[in-house]
């Protein structure tokens, strides 16, 4: 498990952008040293940004998109035509723009597909997909980058506080009540988020200062959870001006 690392860029913008350029860089290192590269995407505003300026980059076509595994942390439990579902925000900021292999392409079911309305089936299925490509042994690492970021009161994926989710022990769960809408939704667990060579946690705005804070601070992750999430290489936390501005000084780096 890696400590945190802190980068500070100066606003969302350079974030988006850094973090788009990164992980081409990231992808083309492991499709050149083992063929394919496996990632894992995130839901919110600062996620779905880096997807547009990975889809604006000049050298987008640096990556060998078909040997690429795409895979979501978490989803919102809504319709698959929901403009709430983060694999749609995906599709439309980069994936619908890329020649894909569909069967590397793992997104969660959506409410009303095969599983209905069981979010807990939906959350099984996911556990299974992901056992049929990357094994079930947590001790395996999985993924080379995961992607996630977080909410003010310190969330990440859809694991809240003190949630039941945050104690589940099984790869996928399905998250109920949660307090960010929609309600229902289904989740990588701490276990399987464990799993990612690298971890990058990407948030930017001060009202995601004190969970920043807490988090690289060494919190709990029942309290925080994006405290729990380190990557078995790297833990970075790219972050804007405000979003550090509550970390210890020696704990940030200017780009
Ligand atoms: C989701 C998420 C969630 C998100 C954070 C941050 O599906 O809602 O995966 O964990 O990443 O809430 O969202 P923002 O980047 O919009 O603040």
């Amino acid at each position: 498990m890696s400590p945190p690392e802190v980068i500070v860029h100066p606003d969302a913008a350079h974030l988006a952008r850094a973090a788009a350029a990164r992980l081409i860089t990231r992808i083309v290192d492991a499709q050149w040293s083992r063929g394919s590269a496996s990632i894992v995407l995130t839901g919110g505003g600062s996620g779905i940004g880096v997807l547009e300026q990975v889809a604006a980059s000049p050298v987008l076509d640096a990556v060998d998109w078909r040997r690429v595994h795409i895979w979501w942390g978490d989803e919102r439990f809504v319709a698959a035509e929901d403009s709430d579902r983060n694999d749609l925000q995906a599709r439309v900021a980069l994936l619908g723009h890329l020649d894909l292999d569909p069967d590397l392409v793992h997104p969660f079911p959506a409410l009303g597909g095969p599983h209905g309305d069981d979010a807990d089936a939906a959350a099984a299925w996911y556990a299974e997909e992901l056992a049929s490509h990357v094994g079930a042994d947590p001790a395996e690492t999985a993924f080379d980058v995961l992607m996630l970021g977080l909410g003010e009161e310190g969330h990440c994926a859809s694991i809240f506080p003190q949630s039941p989710a945050a104690r589940d022990q099984r790869a996928v769960c399905a998250v109920y009540d949660c307090p960010k809408p929609p309600p229902t939704r289904v989740s990588m667990t701490f276990p399987t988020l464990a799993r990612s060579a690298e971890v990058w946690f990407m948030t930017t705005g001060a009202g995601k200062a004190d969970a920043v804070a807490a988090a690289v601070g060494g919190a709990d992750p029942l309290d925080v959870p994006c405290a729990g999430p380190r990557g078995r290489d790297r833990t970075l936390w790219l972050l804007d001006t405000t979003a550090a501005s509550r970390l210890p000084q020696d704990r940030t780096r200017l780009p």
